[in-house]
């Protein structure tokens, strides 16, 4: 297998074995929560230098769902035409669109919405609990999913992923630290991954069969073998790929170093990939940041994608340096990414390529 070896998810032609990870774009939108042209020529560029499929960035499906007050939704059909300009432009050079659907639950910024949850559990401030959502706002907030998804569809994307991982809504039902129910949501595996599952179905329902459903779920929660079992969950409501990222708790003794050539985030997806290969597809994350290791982790059937988060955002050629040894600038691994909110520096990467002004 190579990088530049197309694969099929739902009988669409994702050309090559590189995506791009969902990256949220803070301030590019406002309030409002518009795709504005900023995000539109971001992705255009990422499209432009082969990203076989793009995941765009998490989006909320409520005002009150979202982390950083400025940032994409898709809660109301006025959203819609600006994701529209963005899967045009990507479709235009061949790239599959996803666009990531989230609620952040617990960790809501409350100048955006309440912090609601599977559980009253402490939210960003320790003195504050979440509010413990009712059956009844379950239902409303799988809605709010499935409206989102709707719109999605209408604006032209090949299909959405959920944000199962990172703390957030989905994976806080997954997480015994934030889910101490005791009804269909709460207990066993089967419970904790039905909030997310009955999304899935609900989707696949209203959406179609040619509408790829995909989630970023946890590769370890508490352990793998755990997430493992909530991956299959989601794969028996429908979905169609899996992206492996982290969860809120990391508790397992196997999951040590082993000289890998890539990290232990990154060998969550390589795991997945062992236990679903064949039936499901599996992409791994984090720190690949050279080519040649997006190179060897395709080669050698390690996962079906690699997904590239800051080695696009430091450089969109990152993609045509894996396809064809053309030239890039590596990402040089700040410790707390430049493009996240609030920092004072620019990303050095993308300042050296040019593609922002210093
Ligand atoms: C600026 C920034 C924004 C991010 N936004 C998201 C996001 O919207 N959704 C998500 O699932 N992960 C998000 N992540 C995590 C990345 O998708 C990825 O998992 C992480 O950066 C590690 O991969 P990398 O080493 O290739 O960057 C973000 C990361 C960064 C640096």
């Amino acid at each position: 297998m190579k990088v530049s070896d197309p694969i099929m998810i739902r009988g669409k032609e994702i050309k090559n074995r590189l995506t791009m990870a969902p990256t949220v774009k803070f301030d590019y939108a406002g309030a409002d929560g518009m795709a504005t042209e900023k995000h539109l020529e971001h992705y255009r560029a990422r499209a432009e230098h082969g990203c076989g499929l793009i995941c765009v960035e998490a989006t909320a499906v409520a005002p009150g769902g979202r982390f950083w007050k400025n940032h994409m939704g898709l809660w109301e059909d006025a959203q819609i035409p600006g994701h529209k300009a963005i899967t045009n432009a990507c479709h235009e050079f061949g790239a599959v669109v996803l666009i990531q659907l989230n609620h952040t639950g617990i960790t809501s910024n409350p100048d955006c919405g309440p912090a609601i949850g599977p559980s009253a559990v402490p939210t960003r401030d320790p003195n504050v609990l979440s509010k413990e959502m009712s059956l009844e706002e379950i239902k409303e907030m799988q809605g709010l999913f499935l409206d989102a998804a709707v719109r999605a569809k209408k604006a032209g994307y090949d299909g959405i992923q959920l944000h199962g991982c990172h703390g957030y809504l989905i994976n806080q039902f997954i997480s015994q630290k934030t889910n101490h129910r005791t009804d269909a949501y709460g207990g066993s595996i089967e419970n904790r991954a039905r909030f997310g599952a009955e999304i899935i179905r609900m989707i696949r329902e209203a959406c179609g069969e040619d509408f790829i459903i995909s989630i970023r779920t946890v590769g370890v929660e508490p352990n793998v073998a755990t997430a493992i079992g909530i991956a299959e969950e989601y794969v028996k409501a429908g979905c169609d790929y899996l992206q492996v990222s982290t969860g809120i708790e990391w508790d397992d003794p196997t999951l040590v170093e082993r000289g890998e050539p890539y990290n232990l985030i990154c060998s969550l997806g390589v795991r997945f990939h062992e236990h679903f290969k064949g039936r499901v597809p599996v992409s791994c994350v984090n720190g690949i940041l050279d080519p040649e290791l997006a190179r060897y982790l395709i080669e050698n059937d390690l996962v079906d994608t690699v997904d590239l988060g800051r080695a696009v955002l430091a450089d969109p050629a990152f993609c045509e340096a894996a396809l064809t040894g053309a030239p890039f600038v590596k990402c040089f691994n700040c410790p707390n990414c430049q493009y996240g909110p609030g920092m004072k520096h620019k990303c050095p990467a993308a300042l050296k390529r040019g593609t922002i002004q210093a």
